[in-house]
């Protein structure tokens, strides 16, 4: 059974997921009213991964004996953005984000003899690590392609190649 500082932490967690999945969605909207279509893929694909990881939180409290719980305390989600650059720089603020309270869950299961749910983290740690690093792969692409109007249509396309190598993984 699931200690209740354990399953404290883990629920904080589940905030964070549905907070950063809800932000993919605002992102999703945004970019398809700039008419970026594949770019809002993207973002609808990242929602969607958020919550299969707030599930995945979700089920493991629920099957060792805790209570998972989803609250409203998730926090203000951004709507609107400058432009593609600035969306991708929230983006990496928001995953960067997830990763520190992941890795200070996992820093405190360690400590605390934790090591079901230490185990349990591994996986959510590893994942952080490469979504950080695909987001500084974006922002370069972003950065030599241009992201000005005429700049667009084409950077837009090359997300079908990132969606495409998204799903490969
Ligand atoms: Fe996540």
């Amino acid at each position: 059974m699931l200690s209740k500082s354990v399953q404290e932490r883990l629920n904080d967690q589940i905030q964070k997921e549905t907070f950063a999945s809800r932000a993919y969605l605002a992102m999703a909207t945004w970019a398809e009213g700039e008419s970026l279509p594949n770019i809002a893929e993207f973002f609808y694909n990242s929602a969607e991964e958020e919550r299969q990881h707030m599930l995945q939180i979700f089920r493991y409290i629920n099957a060792h004996g805790g209570a998972a719980k989803l609250d409203d305390k998730g926090g203000k989600i951004k709507g609107s953005f400058k432009n593609v650059l600035d969306a991708f720089r929230q983006v990496l603020e928001l995953e960067q984000n997830v990763s520190a309270s992941i890795n200070e869950i996992a820093s405190w299961c360690q400590q605390n003899g934790e090591h079901a749910t230490y185990f349990f983290l591994q996986p959510f740690i590893l994942e952080q690590q490469a979504a950080e690093r695909n987001i500084g792969e974006i922002l370069t692409v972003i950065e030599r392609m241009g992201f000005e109007p005429r700049n667009l249509f084409y950077l837009d396309k090359q997300f079908k190649k990132i969606n495409q190598q998204e799903s490969g993984e």
